[in-house]
């Protein structure tokens, strides 16, 4: 008999067929997340878990004590804060992730936040589009920031990390700057980056860009005061998770102009509420938590999952272990 995995994200056909090889695939095919009480119920008699940080919720000690055959959860995600690792080594689950395979548009994404924010594009796209660009416009009133040969921190040299810094070096010419729990020879090798303390980073950087994962370490690594340490023109990129910045600390930055602009993929509460006054700031540039959301990459992603939960229910060392 085949193991049975549970899948709480939408799986194209292909990443269904690969599974159901070596599985008994069932799914959850409601929009969103699925409800944790149905979630609990379906997965009580199954080995695997399938699933991501924004389909299947949480996995914590009450998930794995009522899954009491689980042995595989995977996250089709390279962050996994959604899992209690310490409880899942408990139970001797183990997890998995997505990392590598969506590098590179996370950092695509991380480049579109820096232009879109310095040169102002949202809100100058909206100012054309409302009819306001007339011939008595100003043009000194559409002024941005300049890109290129500007100074960017990285905050959390990974391999996203990586992706972004080569493109500043190489396509846009910048001075990288980065912190890391670790130093990265290569990187420094390869980009020139700059090892700093995170209060000279925050000081010298005309683009500050958070890409650390949530631990308990970086939970709000960035707050009041590490905003007052930023020049007045520097705009702060976050791809990481909301978390990891004290929200209101970068609102009131934003609203006393202690910093430039933001550019967001990620907030504190998603979806982020109507009301966060952030999204009512035009120097905000805010989008949905899409650093991996193009169609070419979520695929990837999920077939590195299915092969993730695939090779440990058939005996085999997954590509990517968390737990
Ligand atoms: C992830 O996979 O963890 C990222 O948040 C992608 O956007």
């Amino acid at each position: 008999m085949k193991p049975k995995v549970y899948v709480t994200y939408p799986i194209s056909n292909e990443v269904e067929a690969f599974l159901s090889k070596s599985c008994d695939v069932q799914k959850w095919e409601g929009d969103g997340e699925i409800p944790r009480d149905l979630l609990l119920k379906e997965i009580s008699d199954v080995e695997g878990l399938y699933t991501s940080r924004n389909t299947g919720g949480v996995v914590d000690e009450e998930l794995l004590i009522n899954a009491p055959n689980l042995k595989v959860i995977s996250t089709v995600s390279v962050g996994y804060n959604h899992f209690d690792v310490e409880a899942m080594n408990k139970h001797e689950v183990i997890g998995t992730n997505t990392p590598e395979v969506l590098d590179e548009t996370v950092a695509d994404l991380a480049f579109s936040l820096i232009l879109s924010t310095a040169r102002r594009i949202v809100e100058l796209d909206r100012y054309v589009k409302e009819g306001n660009w007339q011939s008595d416009t100003k043009y000194q009133e559409t002024y941005g920031k300049d890109v290129h040969s500007s100074t960017l921190g990285i905050i959390g040299m990974g391999r996203i990390g990586e992706a972004i810094a080569r493109r500043a070096k190489f396509g846009f010419n910048m001075d990288v700057l980065y912190y890391n729990r670790n130093r990265k020879p290569e990187a420094e090798e390869k980009f020139g980056a700059e090892y700093c303390d995170l209060e000279s980073l925050l000081t010298h950087s005309d683009f500050v860009v958070l890409m650390t994962p949530l631990t308990p370490e970086t939970f709000q690594i960035i707050g009041a005061k590490e905003f007052k340490l930023m020049k007045e023109s520097a705009i702060f990129i976050n791809v990481s998770r909301g978390q990891t910045v004290d929200e209101n600390a970068l609102i009131q930055a934003l609203e006393n102009k202690e910093i430039y602009g933001a550019g967001l993929d990620v907030f504190e509460l998603e979806p982020v509420e109507v009301d966060n006054p952030l999204l009512k700031m035009p120097n905000v540039v805010a989008v949905p938590h899409i650093g991996s959301a193009t169609a070419r990459t979520e695929e990837a992603m999920a077939m590195r999952a299915a092969e993730n939960t695939v090779a440990v229910l058939t005996g085999k060392e997954p590509i990517d272990r968390i737990s």
